[in-house]
């Protein structure tokens, strides 16, 4: 189990210190799958940094399984078992796709068995397990390549920051099914996904909506997702869009990000 005390994190800007995390306290319990939600700059990345030890808090602690990992190296908090994929994938320069996932295992292992990671994110493992991961593969090729890493990880607490970013919608349903697949087998592990997608948010136990630095809402998926979804109509209908712009927007955005939705409605609303 992780848990996180009364973090607080914040930056030296020209206008003197900026909070980014503010006095947020939640815990990720074993065996469950946890969505983050939010505002966009409202500090989601920065949590996941500060959990993966990239950054550390000014004040607060965080803990797993009962152990305290504030002042933990990011290598030897990944000993412990915490995983990531970023919202933005690292590039390897002269490493190749299947030593990236052998070394994710840690283990030896055949071809065949890191093709299989390959395949669970919608990539042809053939044409890509000897790619090297350089600036040679796309966006999208490069984030699926990540998350099938922390597949083959298969870490006590794997961290996704917005899996969905720059996905295909053809790999974004076989990546629901990747996470629907992981929390079936889930055992004595976790699973926390930053995300916006409503899809995303509807596989989740717990739902978290960080807003501004805070922790906002908390809650069962039952509890926060409706309100969630609200806020959306809610802003349709105070924007006085008429119905044709909003079911002009609808389709092009379906299952898309709640935030852009919003973002694009005003816009359509305030154009007039
Ligand atoms: N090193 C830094 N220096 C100054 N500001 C920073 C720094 N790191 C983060 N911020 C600011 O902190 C806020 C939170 O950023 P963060 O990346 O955590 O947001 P987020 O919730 O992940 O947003 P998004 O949904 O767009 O990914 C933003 O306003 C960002 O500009
Ligand atoms: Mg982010």
């Amino acid at each position: 189990m992780l848990e996180l005390r009364n973090v607080s994190f914040g930056v030296d800007a020209d206008e003197g210190k900026k909070e980014i995390i503010r006095d947020v306290s939640f815990t990720v319990p074993d065996d469950k799958l946890i969505v983050i939600t939010g505002p966009n700059g409202g500090g989601k990345s920065t949590l996941a940094r500060l959990i993966a030890g990239i950054e550390k808090p000014i004040s607060g602690n965080i803990i797993l399984d009962g152990e305290d990992i504030t002042q933990m190296s990011i290598t030897d908090r990944a000993r412990k078992g915490i995983g990531f994929a970023f919202q933005q994938p690292v590039r390897f320069k002269g490493i190749e796709v299947f030593d990236l996932i052998r070394l994710a295992t840690g283990k030896s292992i055949s071809v065949a068995d890191a093709c299989s990671y390959l395949s669970a994110v919608g990539l042809c493992a053939r044409d890509y397990i000897k790619r090297e991961v350089n600036a040679s593969l796309s966006g999208g090729e490069l984030k699926r390549i990540e998350i099938a890493t922390l597949l083959a990880k298969s870490p006590r607490l794997s961290v996704f920051d917005e899996p969905e970013a720059g996905i295909d919608l053809w790999s974004f349903k076989n990546l629901i099914e990747v996470f629907e697949g992981m929390r079936k087998n889930i055992n004595n592990s976790s699973i926390l996904i930053i995300s916006h997608q409503e899809r995303i948010l509807n596989i989740a136990d717990e739902i978290m909506v960080i807003r501004d630095g805070r922790l906002a809402e908390k809650g069962t998926r039952d509890e926060i997702l409706p309100g969630l979804m609200r806020t959306d109509s809610a802003v349709r209908e105070c924007s006085g869009v008429n119905a044709n712009a909003a079911a002009a927007i609808r389709p092009q955005t379906d299952g898309a990000d709640v935030k852009n939705r919003e973002t694009e409605v005003c816009t359509d609303a305030s154009n007039g």
